[in-house]
């Protein structure tokens, strides 16, 4: 049995922890937290799932997670994308034990009952046990609340009321846009597979780091250099990036001023657009003068709330697991219509999010490091007050900071706040 506090009690104590310049070391460490925050984050909100490519044909399934719950999205005979909780109807039996495969029924392997991959029932073994077929009736493989898709990333919502997909997504689903905008065919796939790394931090770390422009310098230091990236003087004091709050509690580093300033095409990606020239052309044949600003301008950098994170040419799904543990799932993305980059997508990948990859790895670092610290007693406090000082709103009403600015940080613990209902 996990506690529940009172609800006076919690939004007393939260009103105190999360301050707006600074948080408290026990919102990662409190187990009686972490379940308030399941059934109150996890439990109501839009949670991203997985893409529609991962199941492409009739009767594709995969296993995936909803935060804590055991999910299998499957596409049925007429195409249409289903989230069942993968569990037995009669006696709670874990129905399908393989990551993925293709079928049209899930046959439970404890006494044989056998669903559609819609959840319907469709039969069990000696039915005059239970008086006739139809005593059963009603028994299904359940379903998620809700199911919504935008541009293939599947979402579901353990809840059955709330905003919609399209609302809780607000600006973030321009952010989605842009990099579907950079295939030629506006069109991402996720069916590279997934990396899945066990990481023993609270996921709001996770979330916090995704948009943090401050460490990026010194914790990936060693990529930068050995890989000669541009990419480290975006997250400079001198950049004219920018850190930006897109409400619902999604934060975005917008890198694109710097990349405008250059002007170069692919300068996003660091590899030259004369190495990629046939995605060069497939982008400008298919979107004629836009192409230049999409190819200059680049992908998105933003953590989409609670768990879905673009960076860039990775995207990145946050699995809490306990108070102290989650799982950071990666892939590389890849765009339909663009074989040539799409190789370089992936080997990239593998050399920054990869098992021996430069880059995650020494995230993680930071994260566990981060948590352990934050389990110490003294000071009790992790301070938020970077750029407090000279945050300003922008022309869509969004609050936006420096490249290296604690903005979105302060963002998220706001929105945060409000779901876990402190006013
Ligand atoms: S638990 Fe699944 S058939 Fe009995
Ligand atoms: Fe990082």
């Amino acid at each position: 049995m996990t506690s529940v506090m009172p609800a006076n009690d919690l939004d007393a104590r939260l009103d105190h922890l999360i301050q707006p310049d600074r948080v408290h070391g026990s919102l990662y460490t409190d187990p009686a937290l972490f379940a308030e925050e399941l059934r109150k984050i996890w439990a109501t909100t839009w949670v991203f799932v997985g893409h529609e490519s991962e199941v492409p044909e009739p009767n594709d399934y995969v296993r995936k997670k909803l935060a804590t719950q055991d999910v299998i999205m499957t596409r049925d005979r007429d195409g249409e994308v289903h989230l069942l909780f993968n569990r037995c109807a009669h006696r709670g039996l874990q129905l399908c034990g393989d990551a993925k495969g293709n079928s049209s029924s899930f046959r439970c392997p404890y006494h044989g009952w056998t669903y559609r991959n819609t959840g319907e029932l469709l039969g069990f073994p000696y039915s005059k046990g239970y008086g006739g077929k139809d005593r059963l009736a009603g028994l299904r493989m359940e379903s998620v609340p809700r199911v919504a898709s935008y541009q293939g990333f599947v979402f579901g919502s353990l809840a059955a009321e709330g905003p919609t997909l399209e609302e809780h997504l607000g600006a973030a689903a321009g952010e989605i846009d842009r990099l579907v905008g950079l295939s030629p065919q506006g069109k991402v796939r996720l069916d590279a597979g997934w990396l899945a790394h066990r990481t023993q931090a609270n996921w709001k770390l996770l979330l916090e780091n995704e948009t943090d422009g401050y460490h990026p310098q010194f914790v990936h230091g060693s990529i930068f250099s050995v890989t000669g990236s541009p990419i480290g003087a975006l997250y400079s004091d001198a950049s004219t990036a920018v850190t930006r709050v897109l409400g619902n509690g999604h934060t975005e580093n917008d890198l694109r001023p710097e990349f405008r300033r250059a002007g170069e095409p692919m300068r996003w990606f660091g590899t030259p657009a004369e190495r990629l020239p046939r995605y060069v052309a497939a982008m400008r044949e298919a979107y004629g003068e836009d192409a230049q600003r999409r190819l200059v301008e680049g992908a998105p950098h933003v953590m989409i709330f609670p768990n879905l994170f673009i960076a860039e040419i990775q995207v990145f799904n946050i699995q809490p697991v306990a108070v102290g543990e989650c799982v950071q799932y990666s892939t590389a993305v890849q765009f339909e219509g663009g074989e040539e980059i799409n190789r370089r997508m992936l080997s990239q990948s593998i050399g920054s999010v990869g098992p021996a990859g430069m880059l995650l790895a020494d995230d993680t670092e930071m994260y566990e490091r981060n948590q352990r610290g934050a389990e110490l007693l003294s000071p009790e406090w992790l301070d938020l007050r970077r750029g407090v000082g000279r945050e300003e709103v922008d022309a869509n009403g969004f609050t936006v900071g420096a490249a290296t600015d604690e903005t979105g940080m302060r963002g998220f613990w706001r929105h945060y706040k409000s779901m876990m209902g402190v006013s």
